[in-house]
């Protein structure tokens, strides 16, 4: 990617006196010291980040709070899942408290989801609340986890368990720190991208389409498009609904059976993009059972999440294991799960589904062996109909 002439782009978050803006542009961290002022009035500065990402971006980040006169205190962190711990944010509020930290105070989050999360969570509880500036450095960080305002860590009985709705004052996007990123890591965020033009828009859906292998070789344009495409998307549902009482579910399309899988797999076999890939096509191909979309859907999802480089097959996970991690999701009322389902490319609906219907579908996938552990065998009595809204 080259920096010359691309203009920096601007994607408001409206949420009342807590919105905010996402910038992105390409060569960024090298100004952010400058982009904070409006910020904050203090020179108080904590960089949080991760070994993997603060060996290679901490002393340029460092170099520009400097010289915009800013006093940054670095706290680097283990990399990985399992830093998003209390335990982890124990330790960022001693630092805080250790280095004087006040409410005026700035942190900010320079890393991927992992580092985004347990920051946002230090930020919202340290004083009761100080601000808080994200600079994603993963994709599913830029597209997804850097807005929105959902901070917090895991707990040994479940992912993100705990946490706390908290605003960042700006994300702060540059995508050339997408070059380092692992291969792997990369197409895994290709996942959150595709599912942005599924629940919301065909036209960026098509654009993907066209234009994933140019995304497949990081391309300079593509690539800001379908991150502002992403932004725009995240930012438009989260202000309709920023506590997700309802309409912020259709960001968990995918989720349900990619965070089952993930489940399954201990976080370790599968990365979330990963899990989220399979979940794309596995929940389209659960909507077509239960009748809310054409096959022509399901195929169109699966062809692009296969050239993204994405698996799309469950594995030989038995339908009870399956079943009773989708009941662990916080998506779960009354027993039902709530399903966000697309009835065609661009348009989602929110439906719970109940056991029997997605143990028939899992039979029809996998046939014997695959029977949920409740008396009735669905296979003998396909249940072919729309779930209840
Ligand atoms: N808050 C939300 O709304 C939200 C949404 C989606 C995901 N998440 C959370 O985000 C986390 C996953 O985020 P992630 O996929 O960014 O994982 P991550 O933060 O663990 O980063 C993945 C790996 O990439 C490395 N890395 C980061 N930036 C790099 C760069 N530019 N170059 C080289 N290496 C780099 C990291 O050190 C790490 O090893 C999960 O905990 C998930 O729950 C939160
Ligand atoms: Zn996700």
């Amino acid at each position: 990617m080259s920096i010359a002439g691309v203009a920096e782009q601007i994607v408001p978050v409206t949420l009342g006196e807590r919105s905010y803006d996402i910038v992105l542009h390409p060569g960024l961290l090298a100004t952010v010291g400058d982009r904070l002022s409006a910020l904050t009035t203090s020179s108080k500065i904590g960089v949080v980040t991760d070994r993997h990402v603060a060996s290679r971006y901490l002393q340029g980040t460092l170099r520009s709070l400097c010289k915009a006169g800013y006093d940054p205190t670095p706290i680097i962190l283990p990399p990985g899942e399992r830093t998003k711990t209390l335990g982890t944010i124990a330790k960022i509020l001693d630092a805080l408290a250790r280095h004087k930290f006040e409410r005026q105070s700035l942190l900010l989050a320079l890393g991927g989801g992992v580092i985004g999360d347990v920051t946002g969570f230090a930020a919202a509880i340290y004083q009761r609340g100080i601000p808080f500036v994200q600079v994603p450095t993963t994709l599913v960080a830029q597209v997804d986890s850097s807005v929105g305002g959902k901070t917090g860590v895991d707990h040994r009985l479940g992912k993100n368990l705990i946490g706390a709705f908290y605003q960042p004052r700006a994300v702060l996007i540059d995508p050339l720190t997408l070059r380092t990123l692992p291969r792997r890591e990369w197409i895994a965020g290709l996942a959150e991208v595709i599912k942005y033009g599924i629940i919301a828009d065909e036209k960026f859906f098509a654009f993907l389409e066209r234009e994933i292998p140019a995304l497949l070789k990081l391309e300079e344009e593509p690539v800001i498009q379908a991150i502002k495409r992403s932004c725009e998307i995240k930012a438009q549902v989260v202000a309709a609904d920023e506590r997700e009482s309802d309409r912020r579910r259709i960001l968990n399309y995918g989720h349900t059976i990619g965070h089952a899988l993930e489940s399954l797999a201990g976080y370790r076999r599968l990365i979330h993009g990963e899990a989220v890939g399979i979940g794309l096509v596995q929940e389209a191909d659960l909507a077509c059972h239960m009748d809310l979309c054409g096959r022509d859907v399901v195929e169109r999802i699966r062809s692009l999440v296969q050239r993204a480089g994405l698996s799309e097959q469950v594995s030989q996970a038995s339908f009870t294991s399956l079943w009773g991690a989708m009941q662990h999701d916080k998506k779960v009322v009354g027993g039902r799960v709530i399903g966000v389902w697309p009835v065609r490319i661009g348009e989602v609906v929110i439906r719970p589904i109940e056991q029997q219907v997605c143990a028939a579908w899992f039979q029809s996938k996998h046939g014997r062996g695959s029977r949920p552990s409740s008396g009735r065998q669905p296979g003998k009595h396909p249940v072919r109909r729309k779930a209840r809204a």
